[in-house]
């Protein structure tokens, strides 16, 4: 029994030592920066597509990024994160080309959903959306991008 406690205590300690280590690693350097890997996709839009990417983008982006009077997705101040966090707010995704992803390119965005690397290589951690392959069906992004 005593043993097993022992065993115990040690993996607990070695998790809390990792876990701080990489809060402290993400304190000093900051968030990280990555390369991006440039995609080549070009998605043909086409009305299915559409209509899937509306009913995607309402159940995952709508939340965060749509402005509660217009219900534009230009973005919002996330006022229900708590404020250790800092001030966050979610970003203008529409086809704007300056103050929306309107330049972005499929493949830019893609990348993006996929990863949560942006297309200059910041790491977006707070959008929760739709940045893991695990959380996303496979074609969604291709959707997605016609919604957007
Ligand atoms: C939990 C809230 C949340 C959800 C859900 C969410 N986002 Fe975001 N998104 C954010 C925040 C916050 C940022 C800004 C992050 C930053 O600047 O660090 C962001 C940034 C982005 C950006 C980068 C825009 C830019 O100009 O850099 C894109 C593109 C984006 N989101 C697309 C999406 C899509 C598409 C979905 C749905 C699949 C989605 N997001 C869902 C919160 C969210």
């Amino acid at each position: 029994m005593r043993r097993i406690s022992k065993i115990a205590g040690i993996g607990l300690g070695a998790v809390v030592a990792v876990t701080g280590a990489a809060a402290l690693a993400v304190e000093i350097g900051g968030i990280p920066r990555y390369d991006v890997e440039r995609v080549d996709l070009r998605v043909e839009r086409t009305p299915a597509r559409l209509a899937r990417g509306k009913k995607l983008a309402s159940i995952l982006c709508v939340g965060c990024h749509a402005d509660p009077v217009t219900g534009r997705l230009t973005g919002r101040p996330l006022v229900d994160v708590p404020a250790k966090f800092g001030a966050v707010t979610s970003r203008n995704i529409t086809r704007h080309s300056d103050k929306g992803i309107g330049s972005w390119t499929d493949g830019e965005i893609a990348y993006l959903l996929r990863t949560g690397v942006a297309r200059d290589g910041r790491y977006l951690p707070r959008n929760g959306g739709c940045t893991s392959v695990l959380a996303c069906p496979a074609d969604s992004g291709r959707h997605l991008q016609q919604e957007l």
